[in-house]
């Protein structure tokens, strides 16, 4: 299920905890498993609930509850807009919309090519910088009207990598 590199970082992940109490590891575990597969698939639960001595529904818990689990597979940038209420008093919703209607997605899908997925998400802590966004659940960006959002999609394309195309393609 894992690569050897993967299990090796699991295993630097649970020496970080008493023997006892190695579940504490299953975000980390997660994350590592996102990042090797690009997402979390219910084998990669399940193998995690046995690797860590856990009910795989507890494990599963754990995936349903953060937003940044793909629980299905998604495009190269996955693109989160927050549309919790303060962001929806200063157009969150719009930026969403906006986007969606750009990249010609529905929110949750992905597109054609395999390079974009949109999603709305809550609350990112920035309420005060709507409307407000996430790129691939690490890079934060602000401010984002009309404008920035056609130039992020624009930047964004340039350097996806062509992998991504040709695997949705087959
Ligand atoms: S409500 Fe959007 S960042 Fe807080």
């Amino acid at each position: 299920m894992f690569s050897e590199a993967t299990l090796a970082r699991f295993a630097r992940e649970v020496a970080k905890y008493p023997a006892e109490q190695k579940q504490s590891a299953v975000m980390a575990c997660l994350s590592i498993a996102q990042q090797e597969q690009g997402w979390v698939s219910p084998e990669a639960e399940k193998a995690i609930a046995d690797y860590l001595g856990m009910a795989p529904i507890a494990v599963r818990e754990v995936t349903t509850f953060y937003n940044m689990y793909n629980q299905r597979p998604v495009g190269q940038f996955k693109l989160n807009v927050c549309t919790n209420l303060p962001c929806q008093l200063r157009d969150g919703q719009k930026a969403l919309e906006k986007l969606c209607k750009e990249l010609g997605i529905e929110d949750g899908g992905t597109t054609p090519d395999g390079v974009f997925t949109v999603q709305k998400c809550e609350c990112l802590g920035a309420c005060a910088d709507a409307p407000v966004m996430l790129v691939n659940d690490r890079q934060m960006l602000s401010y984002m009207s009309d404008d920035r959002l056609k130039e992020l999609v624009k930047v964004l394309r340039a350097s996806a990598k062509p992998a991504a195309a040709a695997a949705k393609k087959n």
